[in-house]
């Protein structure tokens, strides 16, 4: 992409209406606007990182064995009235009135949805275990919609759903989504703490949520400061293995780690007082243990291996797409702007033109553009008649991970400069060198 063609509605202005850091860059990149209170539109720069996000999300749920659907925004009350939650759910759920006086709602959740496909189709445990999921908006009427797409009202949430026979087989789907999370939030350059929380309207006894650690974080935490030190890393993971999940789960949830609503003093107390930590983070993704609470009201049984009827076990799984986003802002920026880790980044490298319209520069920066969109990378080419300040200041404030600046003086000594953003350090080297660093960063 070229700067000249694309939309990048910079701010230079910060706004006034936004408290945190990850809210204000995201306003000033250019990457979302505010349509309604806690509604946004996703402009191009916001909508390539969703789209990453994303993706990363779908990799890593195939790789678990888990199935992507897609499931209506919209959904009819009736399934609601059956699981009861209708009337439960509370002022949250944004109800809605069709033409023809019928009652629907823009869907929260959609444990309800899922349960009536399974019992349309499911009727024998050999289909079984099954897991399906989707990623799709979702409408939630907050009471305080705040912090940008960190507390939204319409949001993106990867919402997935398992279907066991057992209890054990769901426990094993329980480990095995803990799992993919963890490498999913690693993926994003994030780390994600699972901690004992509260299962809220949902329902169930076992739940985990995954929390990135940010003074700005909504949720007060408790936590054993050696489990910051756990990583997941690049390990090979067979996710049918029933010990393996096990053991993962294991190691990273024995610890002491709970947030506020879960929180027990005596236990916290037992950790040596030098690692206890009162912290606050951003919850990122939840995991369920329900049990049978959606399939015995609805109906959601299969033969057993004896022929018997049996009500499924379930549990439900939610990332937070959207507010990902936020959170990777919030856990990766300086005071310049923000700082992508390469797994999404909306561009992977920036493409400096410090002089505009000399010929070697320019012919320099469109072949490393060529070349490097041939390996099949996206560089964002600065090509405006701008100043060189302006033009770092908008790379710095976007945030992308790496930047080859080029100038007629750098180029008669046949170099042009790679820097990192995260670090500052820039390096000189000759254009096909630099073509290979940035390939090789991205394993292109
Ligand atoms: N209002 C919201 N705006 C943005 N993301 C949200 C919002 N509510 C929930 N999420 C994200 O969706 C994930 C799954 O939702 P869930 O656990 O059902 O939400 P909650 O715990 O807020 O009831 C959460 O972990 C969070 O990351
Ligand atoms: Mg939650």
């Amino acid at each position: 992409m070229r700067l000249t063609r694309y939309f990048l509605p910079v701010l230079k202005e910060t706004p006034a209406e936004a408290q945190i850091v990850s809210h204000r860059y995201m306003l000033r990149a250019g990457m979302i606007k505010q349509a309604s209170a806690g509604i946004y539109s996703w402009l191009p720069l916001g909508y390539k990182v969703l789209k990453r996000i994303e993706q990363i999300v779908h990799e890593e749920q195939i790789r678990a064995g888990h199935i992507p659907l897609l499931m209506p925004t919209l959904q009819g009350a009736d399934l609601w009235r059956e699981s009861g939650r209708y009337d439960d759910y509370g002022e949250e759920m944004l109800r809605i009135t069709d033409r023809g006086g019928r009652d629907l709602l823009y869907g929260p959740t959609n444990e309800e949805m899922i349960t009536d496909i399974f019992r349309s189709y499911v009727s024998s445990y050999k289909a079984l275990p099954l897991t399906l999921y989707h990623i799709q908006w979702k409408f939630r009427d907050e009471i305080r919609p705040r912090f940008g797409v960190m507390r939204g009202r319409e949001f993106l949430m990867k919402d997935g759903y398992n279907f066991d026979l057992t209890k054990e087989d769901a426990l094993h789907a329980y480990n095995r989504h803990l799992v993919s999370y963890l490498r999913t939030y690693e993926r994003m350059g994030l780390q994600a703490i699972p901690m004992r929380a509260d299962s809220g309207p949902i329902g169930g006894d076992d739940t985990h949520e995954f929390l990135v650690l940010a003074e700005t974080g909504e949720s007060e935490v408790f936590y054993d400061s050696a489990v910051t030190d756990l990583t997941f890393g690049d390990r090979d993971i067979d996710y049918d293995s029933v010990d393996q999940c096990a053991a993962i789960m294991e190691e990273f949830t024995t610890k002491y780690a709970r947030t506020d609503e879960t929180h027990d003093e005596a236990l916290f107390n037992a950790i040596p007082e030098e690692r206890r930590r009162v912290a606050r983070g951003i919850e990122v993704g939840q995991i369920f243990y329900f049990g049978t609470k959606y399939s015995e009201p609805m109906g959601a049984t299969v033969q057993g291996p004896d022929g018997k009827p049996v009500p499924v076990h379930m549990g439900s799984h939610g990332i937070g797409v959207s507010r990902l986003m936020g959170a990777i802002i919030e856990a990766s920026h300086d005071d310049k702007g923000i700082i992508w880790p390469e797994g999404v980044t909306p561009f992977h490298c920036g493409i400096v033109n410090l002089k505009q319209g000399d010929g070697d520069a320019d012919a320099a920066c469109e072949n490393l553009y060529a070349q490097l969109t041939a390996a099949g990378l996206e560089p964002l080419y600065d090509d405006r008649e701008e100043r060189a300040g302006g033009k770092f200041a908008t790379m710095d404030l976007i945030g992308l991970p790496w930047r080859i600046t080029v100038g007629p003086r750098g180029l008669k000594n046949g170099v042009v400069e790679v820097t990192s953003r995260r670090t500052g350090e820039s390096e000189e080297m000759s254009p096909e060198a630099a073509i290979a660093r940035i390939r090789e960063i991205y394993g292109a």
